[in-house]
C-alpha cells in the first residue's frame, strides 16, 4: 500500500512514520510513504503557498495552484483510490473506516494548514475528507500521521502476530479487555485467577465479558450500537 502526503511541513511527519511498526511495515515492503513538500510546487523566490482570503477575515488560505500542480504531477504517475483532505470538517476516523482504507492500494493525503485550502481544490480533487476528532489541530500533518499509522498497521503481515489486530479495541465494536503481565502479584494486587488457569475457553469467555462490561460503562455510545446491531 502506498501513501503520498502533500504538506507544507513534511518534517512533522518524518519521526512518527519512521519508527516501530510503521518502520517495520516499510522495511517489509508492505507500506510506502512519500512526503511531498508543497513549497516545491510554489513559484517565485518566496515559494508562497498561502494568500489572504477574499471577503476579508483573519487567517491565510492555501492557494490552489501549487496544490493542483502537485496533485496533477502525482496523478500523472498513478491513479489514486482516494484523495483525502485532513480537516476538522471531515468524516470522523474510526476503526471501520481504517479497515476499509487498509484495503486500498494508493491513497493521496492533502494536509490542510492556516485557514484551510481554497474551496475549489476540495471541489475538483478531494474525494474524502477525514477528521481525527472534534478539536482543531494547527495543521493536518498530525492527523495524516494518525491516519497512516491506524490504517498501515491493518495491512496483512504488518503486525507480527496477525491475530493481535483482531483483539484491538473497536475491532469487534467493543473496547479491549484488561491485560496483565508478570509479576502475578504487584503492590498487593493479584492478576485475576482465571488468567493463570490455563483454560483457554474460560479465559476467552472472561475476556469477552470484560470487554462487554468496559464498553457498557465507558462508552455508552458504542454500546448502544453494539446491542442495536449496527
Ligand atoms: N486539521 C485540523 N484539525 C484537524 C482534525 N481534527 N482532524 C483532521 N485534520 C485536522
Amino acid at each position: 500500500m502506498r501513501f503520498d502526503i502533500i504538506s507544507v511541513l513534511p518534517e512533522l511527519l518524518e519521526s512518527p512514520l519512521n519508527h516501530s511498526i510503521m518502520k517495520r511495515a516499510k522495511d517489509k515492503g508492505l507500506l510506502e510513504v512519500y512526503l511531498h513538500n508543497l513549497r516545491d510546487y510554489a513559484p517565485g523566490k518566496h515559494r508562497q503557498v498561502d494568500d489572504y482570503q477574499f471577503g476579508g477575515g483573519a487567517g491565510m488560505v492555501m492557494k490552489p495552484e501549487p496544490i493542483s500542480d502537485c496533485i496533477e504531477h502525482l496523478m500523472a504517475e498513478r491513479s489514486y483510490d482516494e484523495i483525502i483532505y485532513t480537516s476538522p470538517d471531515g468524516q470522523r476516523l474510526d476503526q471501520a473506516l481504517c479497515n476499509r482504507l487498509s484495503m486500498k492500494q494508493n491513497l493521496l493525503v492533502l494536509c490542510g494548514h492556516y485557514k484551510g485550502v481554497d474551496e475549489r481544490i476540495r471541489q475538483k480533487y478531494v474525494t474524502m475528507e477525514i477528521s481525527i476528532g472534534d478539536y482543531v489541530l494547527s495543521g493536518g500533518e498530525l492527523a495524516a500521521a494518525v491516519l497512516v499509522d491506524s490504517v498501515g498497521r491493518l495491512i496483512p503481515g504488518v503486525l507480527n502476530d496477525e491475530t493481535s489486530a483482531l483483539f484491538d479495541s473497536f475491532q469487534d465494536n467493543l473496547l479491549a479487555p484488561p491485560v496483565y503481565t508478570r509479576p502475578a502479584v504487584w503492590e498487593g494486587m493479584s492478576v485475576p485467577e482465571i488468567l493463570l488457569s490455563g483454560n483457554d475457553k474460560l479465559i476467552d469467555e472472561w475476556r469477552h465479558e470484560q470487554s462487554l462490561a468496559r464498553t457498557r460503562e465507558r462508552r455508552p455510545d458504542i454500546w448502544e450500537k453494539y446491542v442495536g446491531g449496527d
